[in-house]
């Protein structure tokens, strides 16, 4: 697999320049799932050129749809031929986000069969909210041979679903499956990420009648849904954006981040501002610059609004070089600090207490390394410690980055990064 082999800068900030944010992975692949229970031909635009994207086009060609990805970000699915019931099983195992099709399917077609779905490795990832929920809605589910099958004989019912825990892709699952019940679903304790709300969006566009998306309880409605006729725009991604503006703290001149929602970014901008970080706020941007000294923080991730998971791993290199101690406590995944052994490799001071908290004492200068990165998040988080590192590090496992960041090198290297792909 590829790697990327990065000069560190020493801690010095030097980057400047402008970079311009994609449309957001995890709100793209719910909406190319949404797009399968209709028949007729959904467009695509502002999407992101990352492998996920490709991927979720493969799976939905497997179930009989048929996606083109056009330079530009455009995407155009056809899926009234998709009549496929069984996920492309060595697909599904690589992308968590395949389990986003389960709803899909099973609302077009009666029935499902899926493995357990694979993606990142960020502790245990059990998917018994969607087989529960399933059930509620009258469907049986039935598991042999490591396969997963729910079938709906009369159509999935209405009714109401609770979930134990707010989960992102389980609402957006159900959020695509009541489409096509019965009757009216009431989705409770919900996931109110901009990513569910950017899917009613784009189901209400389509003919949908949703309402409560970004708040706890989302009402949909069973109605006939057809493709919006203009091409259906994907927000800014928040996390990559996010990624842009820690790099920004960690060792920016002043980078300005473009064509983003500021709005969407709050927990991080309020973080950032806590420790002293000059944050300048426009319409669709945000400048960031390294202040002369990071106070400390206590990061503790939550479900949106609170501070994402996805920046916490980023946001542990930032901690890194702050004048004493900070603390981070992941509350969403339970391996999502397994990535911190490497990064005390090269020379940070952090101690993991258990698999939710860390303690962080800085600042320590890092040294580079040659690691790869375990998940997409963790290995852009390791792009960063080595850009602030002494030496030159080597990044492996590129692909996974790839996942999750179109054209990395290419922007690093716009804002005076020397980075460059090796295979
Ligand atoms: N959970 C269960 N049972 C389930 C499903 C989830 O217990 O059936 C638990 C999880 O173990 C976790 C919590 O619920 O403790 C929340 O996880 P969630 O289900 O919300 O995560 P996800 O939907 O699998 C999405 C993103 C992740 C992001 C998380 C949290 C997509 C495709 N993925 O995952 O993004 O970290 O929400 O915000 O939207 C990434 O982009 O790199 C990534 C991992």
């Amino acid at each position: 697999m590829d790697a990327f082999v990065v000069d560190g800068l020493a801690g010095e900030a030097v980057l400047s320049g402008t970079v311009v944010i994609e449309g957001a992975k995890n709100a793209v692949l719910p909406i190319m799932a949404a797009a399968l229970v209709m028949d007729g031909e959904t467009k695509l635009s502002n999407v992101p050129d990352i492998a996920d994207v490709h991927s979720m086009i493969s799976l939905l060609e497997g179930v009989g749809a048929y996606g083109t990805y056009a330079k530009g970000g455009t995407v155009s699915l056809r899926t009234q031929d998709a009549r496929g019931t069984i996920l492309d099983e060595a697909l599904a195992k690589r992308l968590r986000a395949s389990v986003l099709l389960t709803g899909a399917v099973l609302a077009k077609n009666g029935t499902v069969t899926f493995p357990h779905p694979g993606g990142c490795v960020l502790g245990s990832r059990p998917i018994d909210l969607f087989l529960d929920g399933f059930r509620k809605l009258g469907c049986s589910v039935s598991e042999r041979s490591e396969l997963y099958t729910v079938t709906a004989d009369n159509g999935l019912s209405g009714g109401s679903v609770f979930f134990r825990v707010p989960s992102v892709t389980a609402t957006e699952t159900f959020m695509i499956a009541a489409v096509k019940a019965n009757a009216p679903v009431t989705l409770e304790n919900c996931a109110m990420e901009p990513e569910v709300v950017a899917l009613a969006d784009f189901l209400a566009k389509s003919g949908a009648v949703i309402s409560g998306a970004g708040t706890p309880t989302i009402i949909i409605h069973p109605s006939h849904l057809e493709p919006p006729e203009e091409p259906f725009a994907i927000i800014p991604d928040r996390i990559e954006a996010g990624s842009f503006l820690i790099l920004g703290a960690l060792l920016g001149k002043s980078i300005t981040i473009e064509d983003i929602r500021p709005d969407h970014l709050k927990a991080l901008i309020e973080s950032l501002r806590a420790m002293e970080v000059p944050v300048d706020i426009g319409q669709r941007t945000v400048t960031v610059s390294r202040p002369p000294t990071l106070r400390p923080i206590e990061i503790r991730t939550h479900e949106y609004p609170g501070f994402p998971t996805d920046l916490q791993a980023p946001m542990m290199i930032l901690l890194t070089q702050v004048e004493g101690e900070s603390s981070v406590i992941e509350t969403i995944f339970d391996g999502r600090l397994n990535y911190v052994d490497d990064l005390v490799r090269m020379g940070a001071d952090v101690r993991v207490w258990n698999p939710h908290k860390a303690i962080v004492k800085g600042p320590t200068p890092l040294k580079a390394r040659d690691i790869d990165g375990p998940d997409i998040r963790a290995g852009l988080a390791f792009l960063l410690a080595a850009a602030v590192a002494v030496g030159q590090s080597r990044i492996g496992n590129a692909g996974l980055i790839d996942r999750g960041y179109a054209k990395i090198e290419e922007k690093l290297s716009g804002l005076g990064l020397n980075i460059k792909r090796v295979q």
